[in-house]
Order: C-alpha cells, then sequence, then structure tokens
C-alpha cells in the first residue's frame, strides 16, 4: 500500500517508493543493524565546510526515555508512538562552551546553514530506510522544548524535528486510512523551477496537473 503519488512515477528507487505513513507496525522491532545503517546515512550527508552541525538522539520504542518523550507530541501525531524507532533532530545553534578553543566545535555555525544540513541529513535517513524497505516520517510537531528537557539536549543545540522509522502497518481507524490515500500533491513544475533565471518557468513534464 502506498498513498498516490502521481507524476513520481519517474523518479528511481529509493526515491520512488518514499512517501510519509502514518500507521506503524507496533509489534516490529528494527534490528540493531538495521538501526546503524539508518544512523551512518544521516552521517556521511554533506554538509557546509563539512561542519556535520546536529545530533541525533536515537529512540527505541518502549526503550530509554521514549515514553516520557512521547508525552511532547503534538495532539495530531499520536501516531508516531508505534513507530519502532524516533531519531530527534538537534541542531547546533551556537558553540559548544566546553570545546577546545578554535575546533571545530568551538566554531559558530550559521543558522540557516545548519538547518540546512540537518535537513540534508535527514533527507538520507528517509532514503536509507526505503532501501532497508522500511519506512519513515518526519514530523516537527512536538513540544521542541519539552523534547530537549526529557532528552537533555543541551543549551547550544535546538531540537528541530523528529523521523519516525519502522514498517508500514496498513491503517484500520478512519482518520489514518484518510490521511494515508490522500494523494500526494507538489508545486507545478513551473512554480516551483525555473530555467535559467527566475522569469522562465521550467517546462512543465507531460500529463502534470493534467497538461497534455
Ligand atoms: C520538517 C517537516 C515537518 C513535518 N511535520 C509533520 C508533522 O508534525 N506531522 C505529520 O504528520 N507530518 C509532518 N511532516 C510530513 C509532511 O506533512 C509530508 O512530508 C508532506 O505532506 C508530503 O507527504 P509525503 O512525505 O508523504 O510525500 C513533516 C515533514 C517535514 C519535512
Amino acid at each position: 500500500m502506498h498513498a498516490p503519488t502521481p507524476d513520481a512515477e519517474v523518479l528511481t528507487e529509493p526515491l520512488r517508493s518514499r512517501w510519509s505513513p502514518s500507521s506503524f507496525d507496533p509489534d516490529h522491532v528494527i534490528d540493531d543493524a538495521d538501526l546503524d545503517v539508518l544512523v551512518q546515512a544521516a552521517r556521511w550527508a554533506p554538509s557546509r565546510g563539512n561542519s556535520q552541525p546536529w545530533v541525533l538522539v536515537v529512540l527505541r520504542r518502549d526503550g530509554r526515555n521514549h515514553a516520557a518523550w512521547c508525552g511532547t507530541l503534538a495532539r495530531g501525531n499520536a501516531w508516531v508512538r508505534r513507530a519502532s524507532a524516533v531519531l530527534v533532530t538537534a541542531v547546533r545553534i551556537g558553540p559548544d562552551p566546553d570545546a577546545e578553543p578554535g575546533s571545530k566545535a568551538a566554531r559558530e555555525v550559521p543558522a540557516d546553514y545548519a538547518c540546512y544540513d540537518t535537513g540534508q541529513a535527514a533527507a538520507h535517513v528517509t532514503l536509507q530506510a526505503r532501501a532497508l524497505d522500511l519506512h519513515a516520517h518526519q514530523f516537527s510537531g512536538m513540544d521542541l522544548d519539552a523534547a530537549a528537557e526529557v532528552l537533555g539536549v543541551p543549551a547550544h543545540f535546538r531540537v528541530l524535528s523528529g523521523i519516525a522509522v519502522g514498517r508500514h502497518l496498513p491503517p484500520t481507524e478512519d482518520d489514518l486510512v484518510e490521511r494515508e490515500g490522500r494523494p500526494r500533491e507538489r508545486r507545478t513544475t513551473g512554480d516551483a523551477l525555473r530555467d535559467g533565471g527566475w522569469d522562465v518557468p521550467w517546462p512543465a513534464p507531460r500529463g502534470e496537473g493534467g497538461a497534455a
């Protein structure tokens, strides 16, 4: 089962089958080897100046801090509880006060690029998950300060998002059936992309938005 993703058939795997399910198998246990490959995918993502300005806090379902952290989830994100693991992303927002002066960790990271790099690491996790025949769903709906508190995140980092990972289970609850069956939509190619300059929209592929 896969949410409809019109126009995405041109992509190759694991991009083509990536989507964000909200129904995870609560009995699936992710093995340590898979979890390690997932975090390596983040670790090997590119970043500005190779600054790698993020930390992922890995929470296994029912493992250390999982239950307390679940208490920080937004009401609409209760589905995250069933995922086999959650990788909470924290972005570095300032230098490490304890770092060796002059070291990489002691340097400032421009905030925009720190977030950019963290998102890129997260994207790599989502694709690696597909390659392991798992699914990933990123989310930001949680009390970020409360999550930082529960996980002991230091002040020079800020919790940014989470990546729920697990095995998809076709949902039975009406709200999840509706959510998962909803066709995924994207801005049109011409709106999102330009050809050689801002003024020329990139041409829409055949069939996009009903075009011939
Ligand atoms: C930074 C970020 C935050 C998101 N926050 C939430 C969230 O709080 N709850 C949720 O259900 N989905 C969340 N999503 C998932 C998006 O809604 C989803 O990726 C988008 O609708 C496209 O659907 P698709 O991933 O299935 O293609 C988030 C995604 C990103 C990248």
